[in-house]
């Protein structure tokens, strides 16, 4: 969700625009991370409830990673000192996991990124502790049938522009607003790669997708106005206006007729409503 650096990943061979193709045996590799990535998203579901605080759901978290024999990608990413974002309310993203205790009725985007085997698996998704409101169900269903409009525009000779307009639409004709500030990205054998994935645009417009490129697709919606400031501690992202905001996130492989999704949730609970 930031400014990518150079991919300096070793395999394959990259674009005009810099973006890395991979070969049709890494597909697995990715597979395995995601899946790890997505499995821990899933037996964190229990733990959120009213009154657990976010550093204890971040310690489950970076319990499993371990357990898993896997590392973590943000320890030590940048400085951040954590195996999860965790976002809460009207935190866009970037949430860092302290003592505050989650209260009936918020809602938050748990974010975790691992390294399996050198690949990189990069998944987020929303719960809600205790009670669900009627606006932030609706915040989170656009927010994730967004996610999948721009997934569903993921095939070879289809552009990036495509994926963020499919999004922007979708979610401007129910009246919310698209945070410009944070884009996907490409991941692999590195965590933030080129291009950035804008979550909006114009139809046939950036570079054209082509079968072995991974990446993120990553929407972040608010139900207010799309701006955003990033608070004093250099990460956690709020909305200026202070509405609710939420986040979906998958990671991506182009195939020969579509894509594949890495993280798919191994127990069908991706949606917070599911399961
Ligand atoms: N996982 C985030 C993303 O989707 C990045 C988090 S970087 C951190 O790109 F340092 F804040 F953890
Ligand atoms: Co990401
Ligand atoms: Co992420």
């Amino acid at each position: 969700m930031e400014k990518p650096p150079v991919d300096d990943g070793a395999r394959g061979r990259l674009t005009k625009d810099g973006i890395r193709i991979y070969e049709q045996a890494d597909f697995a590799g990715m597979h395995k991370a995601g899946r790890l990535a997505a499995h821990i998203l899933d037996e964190i579901a229990p733990m959120v409830e009213p009154g657990r605080s976010t550093a204890e759901l971040d310690a489950e978290i970076t319990r499993m990673v371990e357990e898993a024999g896997a590392t973590s990608a943000t320890i030590g990413y940048r400085g951040y000192q954590h195996a999860s974002c965790i976002s809460v309310n009207h935190v866009v993203c970037h949430g860092i996991p302290g003592d505050k205790r989650l209260k009936d009725g918020d809602i938050l985007n748990i974010d975790v990124t691992v390294i399996v085997d050198g690949w990189y698996g990069d998944t987020s998704r929303m719960y809600v502790a205790g009670k669900l409101s009627r606006k932030a169900e609706r915040l989170i269903q656009v927010t994730h049938d967004a996610l999948f409009k721009g997934i569903e525009a993921v095939r070879p000779g289809n552009t990036f522009g495509d994926i963020g307009y499919a999004i922007q639409s979708y979610v401007e004709a129910h009246r919310m607003s698209v945070v410009r500030d944070f884009c996907g990205h490409g991941l692999g054998r590195v965590f933030h790669a080129p291009p950035n994935v804008l979550h909006y645009g114009r139809p046939g417009t950036g570079p054209v997708l082509e079968e072995g490129m991974f990446f993120t697709i990553e929407p972040m919606v608010n139900l207010g106005r799309p701006e955003t400031k990033v608070l004093a501690d250099d990460w956690t992202a709020v909305t200026r206006d202070k509405s609710l905001s939420a986040q979906f996130e998958h990671s991506i492989g182009v195939t020969a007729d579509g894509c594949d999704i890495f993280t798919l949730s191994p127990a069908g609970r991706f949606h917070p409503t599911w399961g």
